[in-house]
């Protein structure tokens, strides 16, 4: 059961556990564990960061894209308030909407992804975000909700317009497919994925050039639930 409240353009999703929302300046000192944490970056697409500039600059790119707080969130863990992780497709090309999602390791194994990509495929396939991404809400709406009460969310078109901080790329589409792009050796995340009926695509070799040296790429697409 998630809690979804729109306000100026943005969404925030709450479950039993975690709130997703959009990144903030203010997460750089947990995302710079995570983002400086061998492990955890063992088959992400650049080196663990040494530097807390380099994870500012990430940072500040999840900020500057129109995606953030609306394809792209900030996993951050209730109890505590601390931001354990993200879930999203930042990139900006709407024919390629790729997935990415990392925990800091303290968090692993808790169900905590399964949780948050759970109701971010809910919100992701609802009319709500269909309309969050075509720019037509404004203010804040609140629903108590499984994705038929997002699908009750109404938009409000014609009101006072608050747009989307630009989403000029995704405006009129509708997301109809998720992509993923992993490193056959990561078992977790080829494990989220299948366990939520991601097909394997294709594969790669030589793909990306990491601290790992050349890594291959398994993809992955889910497409949209047909609703009869
Ligand atoms: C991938 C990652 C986010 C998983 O997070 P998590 O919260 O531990 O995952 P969950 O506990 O929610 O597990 C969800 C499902 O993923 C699978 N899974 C998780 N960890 C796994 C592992 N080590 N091996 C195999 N499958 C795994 C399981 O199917 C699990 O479902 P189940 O418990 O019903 O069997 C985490 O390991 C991580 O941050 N890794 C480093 C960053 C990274 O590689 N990101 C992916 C880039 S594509």
């Amino acid at each position: 059961m998630a809690l979804v409240t729109i306000k100026g353009g943005k969404a925030t999703i709450e479950t039993t556990r975690l709130i997703l929302r959009e990144a903030q300046e203010n997460d750089l000192e947990d995302m710079h564990k995570m983002f400086g944490d061998e492990e955890v970056m063992r088959y992400w697409s650049t080196a663990p960061h040494t530097k807390e500039a380099q994870t500012k600059k990430y940072l500040d790119g999840m900020i500057a894209v129109p995606c953030n707080g609306i394809l792209d969130f900030i996993i951050v863990l209730k109890p505590t308030g601390n931001s354990i992780g993200k879930l999203g497709i930042w990139c900006k090309d709407p024919s390629n909407p790729e997935v990415g999602f990392m925990l800091a390791r303290a968090h692993w194994n808790k169900g905590y992804m399964a949780e948050a990509m759970t109701v971010w495929l809910e919100y992701l396939w609802s009319t709500n975000c269909e309309q969050l991404v075509n720019g037509k809400y404004a203010g804040a709406h609140e629903c108590n909700g499984d994705s038929g009460a997002l699908d009750n969310l109404q938009a409000s078109e014609g009101s006072n317009g608050v747009q989307n901080g630009g989403m000029e790329t995704y405006r009129g589409r509708r997301i109809e497919r998720v992509v993923a792009d992993a490193d056959p050796r990561n078992e977790a995340c080829l494990g989220v994925l299948r366990k939520f009926g991601f097909k394997e695509t294709g594969r790669a070799e030589k793909t990306f050039e990491t601290h790992l040296g050349w890594c291959d790429s398994v993809y992955f697409e889910l497409q949209r639930p047909r609703t009869e």
